[in-house]
């Protein structure tokens, strides 16, 4: 009965072992100039929204949302258009704004200046 009683004891901790290694994607190896993920483990299937920090912006065209997936047996963050943060500019539109409507590369910023 004790032996029956142990035994499934660690036939319950192999399974829980099991059912956490599957399926979960570790912290995203983020680029720089972006906000740290707080967890530690997500969900296949989840998708997460990755931050630019202070001073920085979404490249335009680029996504900042990336999405844990299994294909063919792995589990792997995936994104279409991978997130690039550029600094913002320093330049401030006087006028419409029509040339600075938001972030420029670093080239186009110092063109501007
Ligand atoms: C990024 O910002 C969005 C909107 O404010 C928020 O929902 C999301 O949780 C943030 N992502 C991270 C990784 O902090
Ligand atoms: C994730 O989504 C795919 C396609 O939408 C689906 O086939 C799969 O069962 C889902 N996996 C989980 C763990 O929800």
């Amino acid at each position: 009965m004790h032996m029956l009683v142990k035994l499934i004891f660690i036939m319950a901790a192999y399974q829980h072992n099991i059912a956490r290694a599957r399926g979960v994607c570790g912290t995203p190896n983020l680029i720089p100039n972006t906000v740290p993920v707080s967890d530690s483990e997500y969900q296949t299937n989840t998708s997460i929204r990755i931050n630019c920090t202070e001073g920085y912006v979404r490249k335009a065209g680029t996504s900042n949302k990336i999405r844990c997936i299994e294909k063919d047996g792995s589990i792997f963050w995936h994104t279409d258009l991978p997130l690039k943060c550029i600094r913002k500019s320093l330049v401030c539109s006087r006028d419409t704004g029509h040339y600075m409507t938001g972030a420029h590369d670093m080239s186009a910023t110092l063109f501007l200046l």
